[in-house]
């Protein structure tokens, strides 16, 4: 598909709005103006999106130097800007980046380029086997299965079924000793009318916002079991608190970071 037919700009993108909160240049002006609408209600969106952002630097690395990975399978990865994954990770290791939003995916590979060992695919991550079954996926990850999968930023749009499906899928089809990072988002968030009227903005872009508690979580999440537990964003490893108010510290923990662990096989 050309760039020119899959790029509407007469609509706001969600993958594009999530661009201009963290001060990217992939967006458009129909974009920046639905992100504008919810920084008016949610003036710490921006610093929420790059809390998600560094958690997931830390995670590149936590996977790679600590944890001993060298294949990453991340879903619904978002646009694979200097502040993703495959930056942070020794030379040398795969990074497998996927999204089902096809604007993203072109985007991604302008983005990308013909960077050694890191890919993106098309693909939808409530339906993990389509990428992890497509023979150019597995030509890359030849007798390789020990990989560490990352599932972050997306889960309060995701169904129950999605993620227990996502959760099934890559235990059964991966090696003993592999690891899926979680981003528990949503959950146990308070009640409140400035972030229902923010679900509702979304909602009229197809993207349902779910709310959960963290023990919905868990049992969705079986049979991964947990490695180092839940802990909120806002307390994740080497955090700095220093660019945040009180205001965002208040809200931007349950909604914007939400929670994250390491789960094992
Ligand atoms: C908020 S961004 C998160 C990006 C990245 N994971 C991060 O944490 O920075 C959400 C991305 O998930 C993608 N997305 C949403 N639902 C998806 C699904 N079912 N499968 C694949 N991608 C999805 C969107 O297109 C968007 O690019």
């Amino acid at each position: 598909m050309s760039k020119e037919s899959i790029i509407d700009d007469s609509k706001p993108n969600a993958g594009r709005m999530y661009d201009y909160y963290l001060g990217g240049n992939h967006n458009f002006e129909v974009d920046r103006q639905a992100a504008e609408q919810v920084i008016k209600l949610m003036p710490f969106a921006p610093k929420g999106a790059r809390l998600q952002r560094w958690a997931l630097q830390d995670i590149a690395v936590e996977l790679t130097e600590k944890r001993g990975y060298d294949v990453i399978v991340d879903f619904a990865s978002g646009l694979p800007t200097n502040d993703h994954i495959h930056q942070l990770v020794p030379e040398g290791t795969t990074v497998i980046y996927s999204d089902y939003d096809p604007v993203v995916v072109e985007y991604a590979y302008d983005i990308l380029g013909d960077t050694p060992n890191v890919y993106f695919f098309e693909a939808d991550a409530a339906n993990p086997e389509a990428l992890l079954s497509r023979p150019d996926v597995q030509k890359i990850l030849g007798e390789k299965k020990k990989i560490g999968f990352v599932l972050w930023g997306v889960s309060a749009f995701l169904t129950d079924e999605a993620i227990a499906r996502i959760a099934r899928y890559t235990y059964e089809w991966a090696a003993p000793g592999s690891c899926l990072v979680f981003n528990a988002q949503g959950a146990d968030l308070p009640q409140n009318e400035t972030l229902d009227r923010t679900f509702q903005i979304y909602e009229r872009l197809g993207a349902k916002f779910h709310k959960r508690s963290l023990a919905q979580f868990r049992d969705l999440l079986q049979p991964w079991s947990v490695d180092q537990d839940f802990v909120s964003l806002l307390e994740w490893h080497g955090f700095d608190e220093s660019e945040l108010d009180t205001e965002d510290l208040r809200m931007i923990g349950p909604l914007a970071g939400g929670y994250g662990a390491y789960l094992v096989k």
